[in-house]
């Protein structure tokens, strides 16, 4: 099973990736996190994506499309995927298509999260994640039980991302609706979209994507 999440900023795709790695022993692939390794190591490809990343446009398409031919290449055929932020231009959709071939998958589901883009940016800015084991949190929506300690390691360290202010966020979605939206009826025409109501509880967003993967 191979699957792409698609939403804009916010929507819930890294929340719902996490839980589908638990729950269905699949990969996550985000091009997002792969960015933000590479600019915490300094890579070269780190160092060009930084200043991208923090004004909220997108990195080059060669650039993560490399990032995802690896990746795949070093994840064998066994285990189903989920793309998680890519593809996010036509550009990426073609190479995705190409991808697939090479490493031998074939794409089962593309999941829209539909949502409300105002509602997003109180998610986005209000969020924050354990930095030791990336568990995730949220100001209003989900505080740690103890305040200052991480539920799933107890670590007292948290951290936020670079990009997770109003300004960078509004960016992002203009992005999303310029240059990833338009990419959705590509797949519409292969009859593999299917849609889930993001702005429902984790839960049922869950719930939703569940009944997708056993239609
Ligand atoms: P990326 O890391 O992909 O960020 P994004 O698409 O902006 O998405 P987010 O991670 O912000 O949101 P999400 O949908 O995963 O939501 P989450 O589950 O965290 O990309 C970052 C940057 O990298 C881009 O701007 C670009 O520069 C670059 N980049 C990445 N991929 C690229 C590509 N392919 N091409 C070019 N550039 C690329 O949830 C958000 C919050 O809401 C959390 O606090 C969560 O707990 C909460 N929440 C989730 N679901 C619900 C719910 N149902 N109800 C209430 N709260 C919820």
């Amino acid at each position: 099973m191979n699957i792409i999440l698609l939403g804009p900023p916010g929507a819930g795709k890294g929340t719902q990736a996490s839980r589908l790695v638990k729950d269905h022993d699949m990969v996550q692939l985000s091009t997002g996190d792969m960015l933000r390794a590479a600019v915490k190591a300094a890579t070269p490809v780190g160092l060009e994506a930084k200043a991208v990343m923090e004004a909220g446009e997108l990195v080059s398409d060669d650039i993560v499309n490399r990032l995802i031919d690896d990746e795949l290449a070093q994840l064998g055929p066994v285990r189903g995927v989920i793309f998680d932020g890519y593809p996010r231009t036509a550009a990426q959709a073609e190479s995705l298509e190409g991808l697939l071939a090479k490493h031998g998958r074939k794409l089962d589901h593309v999941i829209e999260l539909e949502v409300d883009e105002d509602a997003l940016v109180d998610r986005i800015t209000g969020r924050f994640t354990c930095a030791k084991c990336g568990e995730g949190y949220h100001d209003r929506y989900k505080l740690p039980k103890i305040p200052t300690l991480c539920d799933v390691c107890g670590s007292d360290q948290f951290k936020r991302r670079a990009d997770d202010n109003e300004a960078t966020v509004r960016q992002r979605m203009a992005e999303y609706r310029a240059k990833t939206a338009p990419i959705l009826p590509f797949y519409e025409g292969r009859g593999l979209v299917k849609r889930v109501d993001g702005m429902a509880p984790i839960a049922e967003v869950s719930a939703g994507i569940e009944k997708i993967l056993a239609s």
